[in-house]
C-alpha cells in the first residue's frame, strides 16, 4: 500500500487554536462546574492543581512527543505510536504487543466517548435555539421536566445528526482547511463569549437573598477548605485533570502527529495546558458556579449533571437578558464540544486513511455512520425508549468506564513507554527543536519517577473508591450493554493495532530485531 502523504499545521496560530479547541470542550464548561461544586469547591481545587502538575503537564509532554514521533513514520494513531518508542529498549515483539494494548484503549475512547459526548452536543445546540426562541422561559414548568421532555423527544435528535453532519464536513476538508479553519472560528469567540458572560455574571449582586452573590459563589471555589478535603473528591480531581486536558485518549498525540520534525513541543504542549486551564477554572469557574450561587445558594450547586442544563435555565428565566444570555452560554458550551469532537473524529479518520487505506474524503463519513451507530443506544433508551432523563443508564455505564479507567490506563502506558522504554532518548527528542528545554531533572523525576507512579496510585484509588461506591454496579440490561461494548470494543481495537503493525513493521516482528529507522 502506497504512503498516504500527510499533511502538517498550516500555521502555530493554527495549531496552537486547534490544540486548545481540542482540549477546551464539554468538561471545562459543563463538567467543571459540577465537579468542583459537588466535591466541596475549594477542598476540590487542593487535589486538582496537585494533578496538574503531577500528571497534566507532564503527560502534555509525552503524548505531544509520541505524537512527533508518529508523525515522523506516517502514523496519527496510538498503535503504532507506542510501538515505535517502546521497541527502543523493549523487543519488537513486545512492543508490538504494548503497542496494540494502547491503540486498543485509544480505540475503544474515540469511539465510545462518542456515543453520549455528541448527543450532549446535540443538547447544546438544541437549548441555545430554546434560548434565543423563549423555549424554556415558562415559569409554570420545572426545568429538570423540560430537559426530561427535550431528551425524550425524537425531533431533538435532528441536533444531534446536524452535529454530526457538520463534524464530518469539518474533518473532509483535512488539517489545514478544515480543523485549523474551524479552530481559528470557534476558538476566539469561546473567549469572547465567556468574558461577556463574566461581565454579566459579576454586575449580577444579590437580587434574591443579601448573602448570595457571585462573590461568595467565586469564595466557595478559591478558599481552600483543607477540612473539607477526602480520598474521593482527591479522586474526582484526578479523573477531571485527565478529561479536560484530552489525556489518555490519544487525540493530543493525533494532533502532534502532524508537526513537522523541527516544531516545537515544550513551549507549544505547555501553551495548551495553559489555556486549557484558563478557560477552565478562569472562564469555566466564573460562570456557571457563582451564577447558580447567586439565584439558588448552595443549593444551586448540588445539581450534579443537570448544573448546565437544569439549575442555569432556571436562572436565565428571572434575569435580565436571559434569553440572550442563555444562547451565548449554550453556543459556547457548543464550540467547545464541537473543537473537541473533531479530534476525536480526525483520529478514527486518520486510523482509516493510515491503516485501511481508505481516502477521507470516504473515510469521514464511514466515521459519520459508526458515531450515528454508536449513539443509537442513548437515542433507543432515552428518546425512543420515551424515558427521557431517566434513560441514561447505558450512558452512566460507558461513561464509568471510556471516561474515567481507560484514560488513566493509557496514561500510564504513555508515560511509562516514553520514561522508561525511550529512557533519556525521550528527553532529547521532547527538547529537539524546542524553545524551551525541558531540564534533565524534571525528566527524571516527573516523567520517570512521579508521573508514573501518581497515576498508578491513582487508578488503583479510583478502582477501589468507585467499586466500594457501587458506581459500577449493574442496574439493568442498558448499563449491562454499556459494559460489555465497552470491552467489546477494546478487544477489536487491540486487534486492529496490532495487525496495522504487523504490516508495517512485520519484517522486524520475524526477526524481532529494530531494522526501519527515520
Ligand atoms: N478535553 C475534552 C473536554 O474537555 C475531552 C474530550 C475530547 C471529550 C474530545 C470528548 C471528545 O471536553
Amino acid at each position: 500500500m502506497s504512503e498516504v502523504k500527510r499533511e502538517n499545521w498550516g500555521s502555530k496560530l493554527g495549531l496552537i487554536l486547534a490544540m486548545a479547541g481540542n482540549a477546551i470542550g464539554l468538561g471545562n464548561f459543563w463538567r467543571y462546574p459540577y465537579q468542583a461544586a459537588s466535591n466541596g469547591g475549594g477542598a476540590f481545587m487542593i487535589p486538582y492543581f496537585f494533578a496538574l502538575v503531577f500528571m497534566g503537564i507532564p503527560l502534555m509532554f509525552v503524548e505531544w512527543n509520541l505524537g512527533k514521533t508518529g508523525g515522523k513514520y506516517g502514523h496519527g494513531t496510538l498503535g503504532p505510536m507506542v510501538y515505535l518508542q517502546a521497541r527502543e529498549k523493549a523487543k519488537p515483539r513486545n512492543a508490538a504487543v504494548l503497542g496494540a494494548i494502547a491503540g486498543g484503549f485509544a480505540f475503544a475512547v474515540t469511539v465510545l466517548v462518542n456515543s453520549y459526548y455528541n448527543h450532549i452536543i446535540g443538547w447544546t445546540l438544541g437549548y441555545s435555539v430554546m434560548s434565543f426562541t423563549g423555549g424554556y422561559m415558562d415559569p409554570a414548568v420545572k426545568t429538570v421536566d423540560i430537559l426530561s421532555k427535550y431528551l425524550a423527544n425524537p425531533a431533538n435528535l435532528g441536533f444531534w445528526v446536524v452535529t454530526l453532519a457538520l463534524l464530518a464536513l469539518a474533518v473532509n476538508g483535512g488539517i489545514k482547511k478544515g480543523i485549523e479553519v474551524v479552530a481559528k472560528i470557534m476558538m476566539p469567540l469561546i473567549y469572547v463569549f465567556g468574558i461577556v458572560l463574566i461581565v454579566k455574571t459579576l454586575t449580577l449582586g444579590s437580587p434574591v437573598k443579601p448573602d448570595w452573590s457571585p462573590l461568595a459563589g467565586l469564595d466557595f471555589i478559591w478558599s481552600p477548605r483543607w477540612q473539607d478535603l477526602n480520598f474521593k473528591s482527591a479522586m474526582a480531581a484526578a479523573g477531571q485533570i485527565f478529561f479536560t486536558l484530552s489525556l489518555g485518549m490519544g487525540i493530543i498525540a493525533n494532533y502532534a502527529s502532524y508537526l513537522k520534525a523541527d516544531d516545537d513541543i515544550v513551549l507549544s504542549g505547555f501553551t495548551t495546558v495553559a489555556l486549557n486551564e484558563f478557560a477552565e477554572v478562569i472562564l469555566g469557574g466564573t460562570i456557571a458556579i457563582p451564577i447558580a450561587f447567586t439565584f439558588l445558594g448552595t443549593e444551586g450547586l448540588g445539581a450534579g449533571v443537570g448544573l448546565s442544563f437544569i439549575s442555569l435555565p432556571n436562572i436565565f428565566r428571572i434575569m435580565g437578558g436571559g434569553g440572550l444570555f442563555g444562547g451565548l452560554w449554550f453556543l459556547l458550551l457548543f464550540f467547545a464540544g464541537f473543537t473537541s469532537a473533531i479530534a476525536m473524529f480526525n483520529y478514527l479518520t486518520a486510523l482509516l486513511e493510515e491503516e485501511m487505506g481508505i481516502q477521507r474524503k470516504f473515510g469521514t463519513w464511514a466515521i459519520f455512520g459508526l458515531y450515528v451507530l454508536v449513539g443509537l443506544p442513548i437515542a433507543l433508551e432515552a428518546t425512543i425508549g420515551g424515558k427521557g432523563l431517566g434513560g441514561l443508564n447505558y450512558f452512566s455505564a460507558v461513561d464509568n468506564w471510556v471516561g474515567n479507567v481507560f484514560l488513566i490506563v493509557l496514561g500510564l502506558i504513555e508515560v511509562v513507554v516514553t520514561g522508561w522504554l525511550m529512557g533519556r532518548k525521550g528527553l532529547d527528542e521532547i527538547n529537539h527543536g524546542s524553545y524551551w528545554k525541558l531540564p534533565k531533572w524534571f525528566y527524571v523525576a516527573f516523567i520517570q519517577i512521579l508521573t508514573p507512579v501518581s497515576i498508578l496510585a491513582f487508578l488503583v484509588g479510583f478502582l477501589w473508591t468507585t467499586f466500594t461506591s457501587g458506581t459500577y454496579k449493574v442496574v439493568d440490561t442498558w448499563s449491562l450493554a454499556g459494559t460489555i461494548v465497552s470491552f467489546a470494543v477494546v478487544v477489536i481495537g487491540a486487534v486492529q493495532a496490532y495487525v496495522n503493525i504487523k504490516r508495517k513493521y512485520g519484517e522486524e516482528l520475524s526477526s524481532n530485531t529494530v531494522k526501519i529507522l527515520k
